[in-house]
């Protein structure tokens, strides 16, 4: 193919170098070298006049993408397994295919949420800012005393693959008890690895976890699905860890309940509005706070690129994409 006749393809964030050297050899390719933000105007323009576009999670794909005008792009390959911000219906109502990168970041996600369940739980980051400002003054018996997490109930809040893995190192690492609900019918394996048992109700979740751990996608009806009134019926001292969507949670009622003491810590590496993070969580001491770091390794964004890659070769080969979500 010669590079006239070469799919033309959008990349709207800078992605790690070796994919970036793959979509060059295999595309006509526009890369994101400053790795600036790109305002809606230039995704339109994208979409006139490339014949696909590749986001990532954190990058809106609203209806006025779709209804560019001459509308080239064929397809949006998403970086990243949350498409919350891409507007299927409008992809679905002009013929465009979107696809996503699933099972790519599993078990880095998961070491992300068990790593938040034990930091919030032992108050690790309350501990290391007080050390780093000098005011450790040794060791004595009542100091920063957190809670255990071997043997706690952990509640799993959506059973796919990454809740599923943090239940198996819960459960294997840390005898953990483990509850979940999920909307599907779980994986069957995945759930008698972790012994894990179904709640009938989120309520009842919420009501019989020492820590709850969140693995849903935003979507009507997750939405803020941890709100006041649940917050309110999690167990005095209880820990909400969210490595999954802000939008889950409603930050200003978490905030109260970590305020009043009704939460015993959270632990959170994604927000309602990222990249802002609202003051009273950034003052609040017992709330470990990360910049979305759950698929923050070198394996798991170069594992996503790949996946991106192998959704541009099957579309433009003219066979399905392996992971179309529209
Ligand atoms: C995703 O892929 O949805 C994650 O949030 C990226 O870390």
């Amino acid at each position: 193919m010669t590079s006239a006749e070469r799919p033309r393809v959008f990349v709207v964030r800078r992605l790690p170098s070796a994919i970036e050297t793959k979509l060059r050899e295999r595309y006509d390719v526009a890369l994101n070298a400053t790795d600036e933000t790109y305002p809606l105007d230039r995704l339109v323009e994208a979409a006139q006049s490339f014949d696909a576009i590749v986001p990532t999670v954190v990058d809106n794909v609203p209806a006025a993408v779709f209804a560019a005008r001459p509308l080239r792009a064929r397809l949006v390959a998403n970086y990243g397994v949350g498409f919350d911000r891409i507007d299927l219906a409008a992809a679905r109502a002009h013929n465009v295919v979107v696809t996503n990168t699933p099972g790519a970041l599993t078990e880095d996600t998961a070491d992300l949420a068990m790593m938040l369940i034990l930091a919030a739980a032992r108050r690790t980051s309350e501990g290391e800012r007080q050390l780093r400002a000098g005011d450790w003054a040794g060791w004595r018996p009542t100091h920063l005393l957190g809670a255990r997490v071997n043997g706690a109930t952990l509640g799993i809040v959506g059973f796919g693959r990454i809740g599923a893995a943090v239940a198996r190192r819960a459960h294997r690492g840390f005898g953990m008890r483990v509850l979940f609900v999920n909307p599907s019918t779980p994986d069957a394996a995945a759930v008698e690895e972790a012994s894990a048992e179904r709640c009938a109700s989120l309520d009842e979740l919420l009501a019989s976890s020492d820590i709850v751990s969140l693995h849903a996608p935003a979507r009507d009806g997750t939405r803020r699905m941890i709100d006041a009134r649940r917050l309110e019926s999690m167990r005095p001292g209880a820990i909400l860890v969210n490595t999954a969507r802000g939008d889950l949670v409603d930050e200003s009622a978490l905030s109260d309940a970590l305020e009043h003491g009704r939460l015993g810590a959270a632990g959170l590496d994604v927000f309602e509005r990222e990249p802002a993070v609202s003051e009273r969580l950034l003052a609040l001491p017992n709330v470990v706070l990360l910049p979305h770091l759950g698929s923050a390794t070198t394996t798991s964004r170069e594992a996503m690129g790949e996946r991106v890659l192998a959704n541009l070769d099957a579309f433009f080969r003219g066979v399905p994409p392996p992971d179309r979500v529209a």
